[in-house]
C-alpha cells in the first residue's frame, strides 16, 4: 500500500497536557486499530530496509515492540527486546536515562546481540532521544553496531534525533511533529 503521510497523521491522536502539563502527547495507538494505516507504515519501513545488511532488529518496550515484530517477520531477521528494567530473566545489563517526563531504565539480555551484529533499532517515537540513546548504549556495550535508529514519529523541537545523529548513529523517522 503506498504511503500517505496525510492519512497516517490524520490517524495519530494528539493529547494536550498528558501525562503532565506542557506535554502534547502523540498517541500512536489509533494506528494499531487502523489496518490501512498499519499497512502503510509497515510497508514504508520494509521498503527502506529490504536490501540492507542488517543482521538483527531490536525494539523498545512497549510500542516499539509492535513495529519491531513486524519488521523482523517481514525481513526474516532475529528480533531482540530492549525492555524496561526488571522484566527480563537471566543475565542482563541496564542503562538509566531521563525522559521528557521523569526518568527510566532499559535492559537487555547479555546474549541478545554480540560483536559483528548490525542492528536496526525501533521505537514508536523520538522525543528527547534518551530512550533510544540508552538502547544504543546497551547494544554497543554488547559489542554490536546500531546501523540506524528508526521511529514512526520524531519531535525535532526536543532535539532527540539531533543528539543521536551527533553520536554518529543515523536516524530515520517517517513523520515529524514540530
Ligand atoms: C515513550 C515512547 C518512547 C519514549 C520517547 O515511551 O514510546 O519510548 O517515550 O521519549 P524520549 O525520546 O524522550 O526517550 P515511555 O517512556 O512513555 O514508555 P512506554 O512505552 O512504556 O509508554
Ligand atoms: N514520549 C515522550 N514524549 C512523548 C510525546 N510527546 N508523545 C508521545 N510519547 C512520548
Amino acid at each position: 500500500m503506498s504511503y500517505d503521510e496525510f492519512y497516517v497523521k490524520s490517524v495519530i491522536r494528539s493529547l494536550q497536557d498528558w501525562p503532565e502539563p506542557g506535554v502534547i502527547f502523540r498517541d500512536v495507538t489509533p494506528i494499531f486499530k487502523d489496518p490501512k494505516a498499519m499497512h502503510m507504515v509497515s510497508d514504508a519501513f520494509v521498503q527502506r530496509y529490504l536490501d540492507s545488511d542488517i543482521t538483527h532488529i531490536a525494539c523498545i518496550d512497549a510500542r516499539g515492540f509492535l513495529f519491531g515484530a513486524i519488521m523482523a517477520y517481514q525481513l526474516n531477521l532475529p528480533l531482540v527486546l530492549v525492555r524496561k528494567k526488571g522484566k527480563l530473566p537471566g543475565e542482563t545489563i541496564h542503562q538509566e536515562y531521563a525522559l521528557e517526563y521523569g526518568t527510566s531504565a532499559v535492559e537487555m539480555q547479555t546474549d541478545a546481540v554480540t560483536k559483528g551484529d548490525r542492528v536496526l533499532l525501533f521505537d514508536d517515537l523520538i522525543a528527547t532521544g534518551g530512550t533510544l540513546l540508552a538502547a544504543c548504549t546497551l547494544i554497543n556495550t554488547l559489542g554490536a553496531e546500531v546501523v540506524e535508529a528508526a521511529a514512526l514519529i520524531d519531535l525535532p523541537d526536543l532535539q532527540g534525533s539531533t543528539r543521536i545523529q551527533e553520536l554518529g548513529i543515523p536516524v530515520y523517522a517517517l513523520l515529524a511533529y514540530e
